[in-house]
């Protein structure tokens, strides 16, 4: 399909593992998922239910869009918008505005695929998820590229601009892949106020608000949007990448019209990754203590190491990435991390995949001795960088 581009990320993720597997010293710094193993807890209880095989209703099993809607109202609390086109007369989030999903990207696919006619505009703030731009085009609409701030917050001015009569959507995703930043409450609200009484929907990527270093955090959807759809899932709070569950909450026409999509292509998510949702939101979704504690851990250590390189970067409140400022070094950052790959066996994913050459993203969930060892590879590598050195040493 021409308009497609392979996941870069994944695609890296791969090409690491395949040079580790021949046997060269690698540092893949390139995961977008937590090095833990399935929690036990959800192990135990999925194990009860292995004799279930039956296809469960394609929005998901009842109890388990009940426990969302029940988890999100407790979540977001009232605030999520009196307003919002999700809300029936202000009511709560119910089960039937919750379609359950094989991951969050095809719910993020199935809610662009609801919203977008041919030609409509979703405005996505760059640097960028690697696979908004892809799926906005493979629902018919054009991308809308807007930078961030220096400080990595939402540039509402910026935003506000860029709608014209056929933007559809804007694309909120806090904290934020890849920079780990978490926009702030005041450029949030900001944004509400903007769309105020438009007909633009906001579509927030909740799915890093388990893991979040900083107190001052406030989820997008509690600044009130009336037009809000949720995107969320298991893959990061619960390290279930590979068990593929997530889910969306929207109003009942963009939820029905997604359940009537994913009916001829996934139908419903896998059965027991269902029961693994359902276990995980009776813990209200909380990740393990010890995986935020080693993630908090090596967000210090690498910070650490990276001011010792000289590399320029903001430190991340939330999600677990580093966003690496190039720019001193180079323009061309896919050049840069191949040199440094090539040279040192350490793989960043470069500024390209996020819409943003002259960056790199490094991803801190391995284990501390590789994260050291990489550290002092990336610092080699980058005094011997022309125009740096003095700077760097
Ligand atoms: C911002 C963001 N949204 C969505 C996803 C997709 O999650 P899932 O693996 O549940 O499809 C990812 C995964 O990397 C992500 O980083």
């Amino acid at each position: 399909m021409a308009v497609m581009n392979e996941s870069a990320t994944l695609a890296l993720n791969a090409r690491a593992k395949r040079l580790a597997a021949e046997s060269k010293t690698i540092y893949n710094l390139t995961a977008g998922e937590l090095a833990d193993d399935t929690p036990p807890y959800i192990q135990a209880a999925v194990a009860k239910t292995l004799e279930k095989n039956k296809y469960t209703p394609v929005a998901g099993l009842p109890e388990l869009r009940q426990a969302i809607a029940d988890h999100v109202n407790d979540y977001y609390g009232s605030r999520i918008g009196t307003n919002s086109s999700i809300l029936d007369e202000n009511g709560p989030i119910a089960a039937a505005n919750v379609v359950v999903t094989a991951g969050a990207k095809p719910a993020l696919y199935a809610a662009l695929l609801s919203l977008v006619n041919p030609g409509d505009e979703v405005i996505v703030p760059v640097p960028a998820w690697v696979s908004y731009l892809d799926l906005i085009k493979l629902a018919g609409g054009k991308p809308v590229a807007v930078p961030l701030t220096a400080e990595y917050d939402l540039d509402v001015a910026a935003i506000k601009a860029a709608i014209t009569p056929k933007t559809k959507a804007i694309i909120i995703n806090s904290p934020h892949n890849p920079t780990g930043a978490v926009f702030s409450k005041q450029a949030v609200a900001k944004l509400a106020a903007v769309l105020k009484g438009s007909d633009i929907y906001v579509i927030a990527d909740d799915i890093y608000t388990q893991l979040v270093f900083e107190d001052d955090f406030t989820p997008v959807p509690k600044a009130g949007f009336e037009r809000l759809v949720i995107i969320n899932g298991f893959s990061k709070s619960q390290a279930l990448t590979g068990w593929r569950i997530g889910y969306l909450i929207a109003d009942k026409s963009v939820a029905g019209a997604a359940t009537a999509l994913l009916s001829h292509i996934t139908g419903n998510a896998p059965l027991p990754s269902q029961y693994a949702g359902l276990e995980a939101m009776k813990r209200h979704d909380q990740p393990p203590q010890a995986t935020l504690d080693a993630l908090l851990k090596r967000r210090e250590l690498v910070s650490k190491g990276l001011k010792a390189t000289g590399i320029k970067f903001h430190l991340p409140a939330g999600a677990f990435y580093f966003f690496l400022d190039l720019r001193d070094y180079t323009t061309n950052s896919a050049d840069w991390c191949e040199q440094l790959l090539i040279e040192t066996g350490v793989v960043l994913v470069p500024g390209e995949a996020f819409s943003t050459p002259g960056f790199a993203r490094l991803s801190f969930v391995t284990d501390e001795k590789t994260l050291n060892r990489a550290l002092v590879e990336i610092k080699r590598f980058a005094v011997k960088q022309p125009g740096r050195c003095s700077q760097a040493l």
